[in-house]
């Protein structure tokens, strides 16, 4: 079956009614508190295990890994867990970055022939989505992605799967706990990133299990670690917090600042960085999967996908542009300030303001990581080239599924203007 060509947050009539209700009327009307049920430590996998073979009749043991080619490494230790239990299993190393939409029939294709009733995600974000989305398909093949509406719809999944299980080899996606896959539309040119919610996409259970974690190389510990950062600072600053969400996001921030510089610097010799950036990266997931990212997000998926940067890199560049951006109509930032060690001392507000993005943008460079592109090392893009594709990198943010409840409304031409500014870090002064 082809997907429809457009998804059901670019029509323009959703926009301009989600433009007039913004997120906090959406609040009003829908706030959802999910997430997984989650086991960390040396113990979580034998606890599963436990658990799947208490519940599920011999002939139910089924279960298919989905993993790629970085991570397949680790099934070896998942599959030893299968074996006590006696299930059956198979592995499915065919998940790939960005998960491009074929990828999600080939695996409804393995699902449909093997008839699992557990799925195993075993990777970072993409092998997570990927799953979600195999199970949609397998579960509901007339479904059509681009058109499953997260707010008011129900898919009445679960019928053929009976647990989605979710373990990380990153720390930083959140998908773990989250409601959204992200995928891409390659039949577009060039591809486009798109945003799929639902609350039945959930993993039921989610293992944080730090072996998983710990080899990371360093690149790929800040990139994520950034991409946990971005999602928490954002859906805080949203105006859809609740108690709960403020509760995961913040913690999620400290917790970011301290232990991140530790596990980019140390890698496997910090354990402790490890575990903490792994719980980080899930309470930021639960953060903004409860209410939304911010619009780093639909900035980073649009210059990530058009650009080919790592989605962590990309989100962490644009997370003090939406901050600024933000700020012009809230002031939610305030209460962030402690976290980056800057001090009220009676301040005015522009002062305090100032003093907090630059503290936000240092925490990022401390990292090596960029927060204007002309200083992005990895690819290095040309002024020329960049300037050239500004509309189609407006187009693209704005078409964005987290440009819907931004807390100040944006459009196409606001969007370019950010993109211009980010060429060379110039302040937001509009
Ligand atoms: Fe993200």
């Amino acid at each position: 079956m082809v997907e429809k060509k457009t998804a059901w947050y670019e029509t323009p009539v959703i926009k301009d009614m989600m433009a007039l209700v913004g997120g906090r009327a959406l609040r009003a009307v829908m706030s959802t508190f999910c997430s997984s049920k989650t086991y960390q430590g040396k113990s979580a996998l034998l606890r599963v295990a436990r658990y799947l073979e208490a519940s599920l009749d011999k002939q139910e043991r089924r279960a298919l890994i989905i993993t790629d080619s970085f991570t397949q490494k680790f099934t070896k230790k998942i599959t030893s867990y299968l074996d006590l239990i006696e299930m059956e299993y198979k592995i499915w190393s065919g998940a790939i970055p960005e998960v491009p939409i074929s990828t999600i029939y080939e695996g409804a294709k393995i699902c449909e022939e093997f008839k699992p009733q557990v799925l195993i995600a075993l990777g970072g974000g993409s092998v997570m989505d990927t799953a979600k989305m195999v199970m949609v398909k397998y579960e509901k093949p007339e479904i059509n992605l681009m058109m499953i509406l997260p707010y008011f719809g129900s898919l009445g999944l679960r019928k053929k799967m009976k647990y989605f299980i979710a373990i990380p080899t990153t720390s930083g996606t959140g998908s773990e706990v989250t409601q959204a896959a992200v995928i891409t539309d390659t039949d577009r040119e060039p591809p486009k990133k798109l945003v799929v919610l639902s609350d039945e996409i959930y993993a039921d259970i989610t293992i944080l299990f730090t072996d998983f974690v710990k080899d990371m190389p360093p690149f790929l510990t800040m990139a994520t670690g950034l991409d946990a950062l971005s999602h928490a600072l954002g859906s805080y600053i949203s105006n859809w917090g609740s108690p709960y969400s403020d509760a995961m996001n913040s913690t999620a921030i400290k917790e970011v600042v301290k232990y991140l510089p530790r596990a980019y610097k140390y890698g496997v010799k910090d354990i402790e960085a490890r575990e903490h950036m792994q719980m980080a990266a899930l309470m930021a997931g639960i953060g903004f999967g409860n209410t939304t990212a911010g619009i780093d997000h639909a900035l980073g998926h649009s210059f990530g996908k058009i650009f080919g940067v790592h989605h962590g890199i990309c989100v962490g560049l644009f997370a003090p542009y939406s901050i600024a951006f933000q700020a012009k109509v809230t002031d939610r930032w305030r209460a962030l300030c402690p976290i980056f060690n800057v001090k009220d001392e009676n301040k005015g507000r522009d002062e305090l303001y100032k003093e907090f993005l630059q503290a936000v943008k240092n925490f990022i460079v401390s990292l090596d990581g960029p927060v204007c592109v002309k200083d992005l090392k990895d690819p290095v893009i040309s002024k020329e080239d960049y300037f050239s594709k500004l509309d189609l990198l407006a187009e693209y943010a704005d078409d964005d599924a987290v440009s819907l409840t931004s807390f100040r409304t944006i459009n196409r031409k606001l969007y370019k203007t950010i993109f211009e500014y980010a060429w060379d870090g110039k302040d937001i002064d509009f």
